[in-house]
């Protein structure tokens, strides 16, 4: 196995956990993966068992808010610490309701503030990402940035109406990866970025939603891990956004 850096961002993401201990797992008594996890929240990377690892090394950075100096401050930590290319970084924010807010069901639920805290999360805080990691990763090695998004931020898709600031949310994120993808073609042709959906996983973000996802379509975000890493493995730097879902199916924009 090649010598790697990859950063998780938003660590504390029930995927993103799993996306941990599945490249641990992979890279199992190497010493040449070097996974950096940053979080609000970092407890779950403090167990004892990360520090006894023979393998995979992992550090952690915490933040408390996203904003624009801390993940500029971040990204200078990351730059200082890591060992090797970085050839992955997960996004792997999203916010879908929390204790002020719910998915809009009809018009008469959509508010400004709402909209706005959802629309921060989902989009404006991957963005800031972007920005501040691309000069740091330019260069001549491969290196994958998946955002997670959703199938519902999927324009064309839209069958179902409803979830107004969340939909919105990752139809925006979508336009701005795929943008990015045109500027990157010209500046930066060793990054690739996806536009990834899991599918309906289990987590704290689907919780409330659970009830009506048919029988085998909840997937644990065990599974999402392990098919999410090898369709990073397994696509091509091509100056291009695509928009995968957990098959590594492309998702019309
Ligand atoms: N679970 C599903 O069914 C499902 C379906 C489709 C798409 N997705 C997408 O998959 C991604 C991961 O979701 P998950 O299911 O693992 O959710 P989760 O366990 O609830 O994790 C939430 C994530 O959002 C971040 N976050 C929460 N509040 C935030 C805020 N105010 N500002 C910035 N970041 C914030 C968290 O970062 P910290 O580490 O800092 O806490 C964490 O990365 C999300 O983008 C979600 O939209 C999930």
């Amino acid at each position: 196995m090649q010598n790697q850096t990859i950063v998780i961002i938003g660590a504390n993401s029930e995927i993103a956990k799993a996306l941990t201990l599945e490249i641990i797992s992979n890279s199992k008594n190497d010493d040449n993966t070097q996974l950096i996890v940053i979080s609000r929240n970092v407890e779950f990377y403090r167990q004892e068992h990360f520090h006894q690892l023979p393998s995979a090394c992992v550090n952690s950075i915490a933040v408390t808010a996203y904003s624009e100096d801390e993940i500029s401050h971040a990204v200078k930590k990351i730059d200082l610490i890591a060992r090797f290319e970085i050839t992955k970084v997960f996004v792997c924010h999203g916010v879908l309701h929390d204790q002020q807010c719910q998915p809009e069901k009809r018009l008469e639920d959509f508010s400004p503030e709402a909209f706005t805290r959802i629309l921060t999360a989902n989009t404006i805080t991957p963005m800031l990402w972007l920005k501040h990691l691309t000069p740091v990763l330019s260069g001549s090695h491969d290196c994958n940035i998946v955002v997670f998004t959703a199938r519902v931020g999927s324009i064309s898709d839209n069958k179902l109406g409803g979830w107004y600031s969340y939909r919105a949310s990752k139809a925006a994120m979508n336009m701005l990866l795929t943008s990015a993808a045109v500027e990157l073609a010209r500046r930066a042709k060793n990054i690739k970025l996806i536009s990834f959906h899991p599918g309906t996983t289990d987590s704290p973000l689907s919780k409330p939603f659970q009830k009506n996802v048919p029988e085998g379509k909840l997937f644990t975000s065990e599974f999402v891990a392990k098919k999410l890493l090898m369709i990073v493995e397994n696509t091509a730097i091509d100056g291009k956004a695509s928009y995968l879902d957990w098959q590594g199916k492309n998702i019309p924009w």
